[in-house]
């Protein structure tokens, strides 16, 4: 059974990496507009992304027999000066989610609750990739300025990246097998 504390605390996580998502889509649609073709698909892998992430927390809780509360989201930003402004404000929210799960890990020590600290390693490990993954596009965006080859570049280079299913959540996707298979 998972412990109530726990249980709110990962449906309020759930929370802020569906919000995650909601800003990652709002800076995607910023993208596309502007013709940032290869950021708005950074972007909008990086939503899926984060539903996985809340879909950790969800299927955490159903697991071990608990409730999942969703809460209502906050509105996104709607506009960006620049992508650099974006990516900086994307690497500042990700600096805001690692405090969220440092949060959490103190409440799992706290609970003395293992099962939460193995799933929180995994998002600990996971929250100094997506800090230095975004803090790399703003390094890069920094470096090039406002010369428009360099930022197509690295618009070009960014729109490479693709959303892969991590194989241990495939089964809460998959399609049941028909009877009779
Ligand atoms: Fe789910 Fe980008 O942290």
């Amino acid at each position: 059974m998972v412990p109530k504390k726990i249980e709110e605390a990962f449906s309020e996580q759930i929370k802020h990496e569906l919000e995650s998502a909601y800003i990652y889509l709002s800076m995607a649609a910023y993208f596309d507009a502007e013709g940032f073709e290869g950021m708005g698909r950074w972007m909008r892998a990086q939503v899926q992304e984060e539903v996985t992430h809340a879909m950790r927390f969800y299927k955490h809780i159903i697991e071990r027999g608990g409730h999942v509360k969703l809460h209502p989201l906050a509105m996104p930003q709607q506009d960006w000066q620049l992508p650099l402004a974006a990516f900086e404000a994307a690497y500042k929210h990700e600096q805001f989610i690692t405090a969220k799960i440092d949060d959490l890990v103190k409440l799992a020590q706290a609970e003395g609750d293992h099962a939460s600290r193995t799933l929180l390693q995994w998002f600990v490990d996971e929250q100094v990739e997506e800090e230095a993954s975004t803090s790399k596009v703003v390094q890069e965006l920094k470096l090039v300025g406002n010369e428009g080859r360099g930022i197509l570049m690295i618009d070009r280079e960014l729109g490479a990246r693709t959303f892969v299913l991590a194989p241990d959540l495939a089964a809460l996707y998959a399609q049941p097998a028909a009877a009779g298979a």
